[in-house]
């Protein structure tokens, strides 16, 4: 019996980004309530290309041999986690970018939100990735984290949990694992 293996992405790719630090804290939380296996996946690690195949992503028909590691990455996953911040009231380019790359691999799975910014907590941001999540065919949660101020939170290179961070993490958490309904191999 093995646990659903949680992939967090971490979608900022930046240098001096707070992102990683963000996405560590929530896996630290997530290893904590047990549940998943949770493993990292930080875009600007995988650092893809703009989108540079010739097919539609829906015919699996990579050329590339960074598209093949990175349908390969996506496919271990059986539920995701965006750790997005907000730019300019939107979702960032290389998210965007990986999401379009690939579809069979997402399609089905649940998929959750930790957006994080200014005031608005990158809410206006995770309003706009879900129609990108839903016609990618993902089953999106309507339980999600948002980090307002992410700037506050911030002390010695790593993000500082609170109470409501912390508790919308364990929500959402039980949400994507309500989502994946019981598993056969459970
Ligand atoms: C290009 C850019 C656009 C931004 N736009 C917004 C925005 O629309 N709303 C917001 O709350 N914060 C915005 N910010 C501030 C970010 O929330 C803040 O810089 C955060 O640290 C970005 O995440 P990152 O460090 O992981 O890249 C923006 C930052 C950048 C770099």
């Amino acid at each position: 019996m093995s646990a659903p293996l949680l992939q967090v992405i971490v979608a900022s790719t930046r240098p001096r980004r707070v992102g990683r630090m963000v996405a560590d804290y929530i896996v630290e939380r997530l290893a904590e309530q047990g549940g998943f296996a949770v493993e990292v996946v930080d875009l600007a690690e995988v650092a893809l290309p703009l989108l540079d195949e010739p097919y539609h992503p829906r015919l699996g028909r990579y050329e590339h041999a960074h598209t093949k590691a990175w349908s390969a990455t996506i496919s271990r996953g059986d539920a995701y986690l965006l750790v997005m911040p907000e730019y300019n009231h939107s979702f960032t380019a290389p998210l965007k970018n990986a999401l379009d790359y690939l579809n069979a691999e997402w399609r089905g799975k649940p998929v959750a939100v930790a957006s994080y910014g200014g005031i608005s907590g990158g809410t206006r941001a995770a309003a706009a990735i879900t129609e990108v999540l839903v016609t990618l065919g993902m089953v999106v949660s309507s339980v999600a984290v948002a980090i307002p101020s992410v700037q506050s939170h911030l002390a010695d290179g790593r993000f500082v949990g609170y109470p409501q961070a912390d508790h919308a993490i364990d929500a959402t958490r039980s949400a994507l694992l309500s989502l994946l309904g019981p598993r056969s191999d459970a």
